[in-house]
């Protein structure tokens, strides 16, 4: 039974009144630091799903490697690729701090019964995805993730800065093949909305659902675990993204996006949670195939854990004999 669903042992409330004196106090809150079992738990669920996010996003983008247009790009695109394994496993470390194996949460990834980022669950269909990805998504993950940076758990802190400085030659290399695309012929142009078409709505739904329907912020805020709501960094994403596509000439995909002159901010239409909950629920485009891929290279990874235990082994009765 994975360790977020055991039942929750009651905390002594001394001990919650001091921990909960320390965030208050803005404190960082460290691994060897008495914590309430809810807030490790919190923790765990919302460090171990953006592992995995950082781990199946790799998907979608390698699918394009062997098809960019130049070696510039394919360099450009090994390499962000290459980051987000790196964020994986640097976040699966994270959740080491909290008493987690690791392979506790490979292991729930590949039986299906892990969460991950929705918006690894559309199809890549055009070399303009791959730009658009790099402005949308990594964009939309830095507008969560600078506020991450400032979370109360210090080893999540830490690593979201790390993090943070990678996502933005992400988003950049992005940007830039988003405007190639954006100056070149009539059909990169049309390529380039299209793929805008196809990944606004679901780059909105990165940030989880309304306030109103988030069982979880209430309290990730009050630890100070989150520092924003959903949807105040959905709107500073909007906010920050739709004159980025007016400079590249492109149509967001929503009719009713108005700037309010009162609020400062964007206003924008109804997201379909619908959707939402659908491609959460495990019926997304490409879920399945997501998780075939996954699981496939856990299979075919197999000889390399085998000879690395086997390793481990001999070097330990090396040092048993010595
Ligand atoms: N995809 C899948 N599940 C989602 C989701 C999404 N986009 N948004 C929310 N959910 C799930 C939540 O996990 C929760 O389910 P659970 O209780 O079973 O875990 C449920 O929907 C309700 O959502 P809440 O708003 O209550 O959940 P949170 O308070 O955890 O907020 C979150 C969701 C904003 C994603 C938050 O968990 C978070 O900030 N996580 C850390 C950052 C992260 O995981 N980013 C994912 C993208 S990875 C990435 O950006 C890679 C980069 O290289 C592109």
């Amino acid at each position: 039974m994975p360790e977020t669903t055991r039942p929750l042992p009651t905390d002594d409330p001394t001990q919650v009144a001091a921990f909960e004196a320390r965030i208050a106090a803005g404190e960082s809150i460290e691994p060897k630091d008495w914590m309430p079992e809810r807030y490790r738990r919190q923790l765990t669920r919302m460090m171990s799903q953006h592992a995995h996010s950082e781990i199946v996003g790799m998907l979608p983008e390698g699918n394009w490697i062997t098809r960019a247009p130049s070696l510039r790009r394919k360099l450009s695109l090994i390499a962000k690729v290459q980051d987000e394994a790196g964020h994986g496993l640097y976040i699966y470390c994270g959740t080491e701090t909290l008493g987690v194996d690791r392979f506790d949460l490979y292991n729930q990834l590949l039986d299906g019964t892990a969460k991950y980022s929705s918006i690894f669950n559309y199809p890549t269909l055009a070399w303009a995805d791959m730009g658009v990805i790099g402005w949308l998504v990594d964009g939309a993950a830095i507008v969560n993730q600078t506020i991450l940076a400032k979370t109360s758990y210090g080893p999540y802190a830490r690593a979201m800065v790390r993090i943070c400085k990678e996502e933005n030659f992400h988003k950049r290399q992005g940007y830039e093949i988003c405007m190639t695309l954006a100056k070149g012929t009539p059909a990169q142009r049309e390529m380039l909305q299209d793929a805008v078409n196809r990944f606004w709505w679901p780059s909105l739904m990165m940030f989880g659902p309304s306030d109103t329907h988030s069982p979880n912020t209430a309290e990730l805020l009050k630890w100070r675990v989150k520092r924003k709501t959903n949807d105040e960094l959905r709107q500073r994403f909007i906010n920050l993204t739709v004159p980025q596509a007016q400079e590249l000439g492109i149509t967001l995909p929503d009719p009713d996006l108005r700037y309010n002159a009162e609020t400062k901010n964007w206003d924008f239409g109804t997201i379909d949670w619908s959707e939402f909950q659908e491609v959460i629920a495990g019926n997304g485009p490409c879920n399945r195939e997501r998780l075939e891929a996954r699981r496939a290279a856990h299979d075919e990874g197999r000889w390399v854990r085998d000879a690395a235990a086997a390793h481990a082994a001999k070097r330990s009765q090396a040092t048993a004999a010595a």
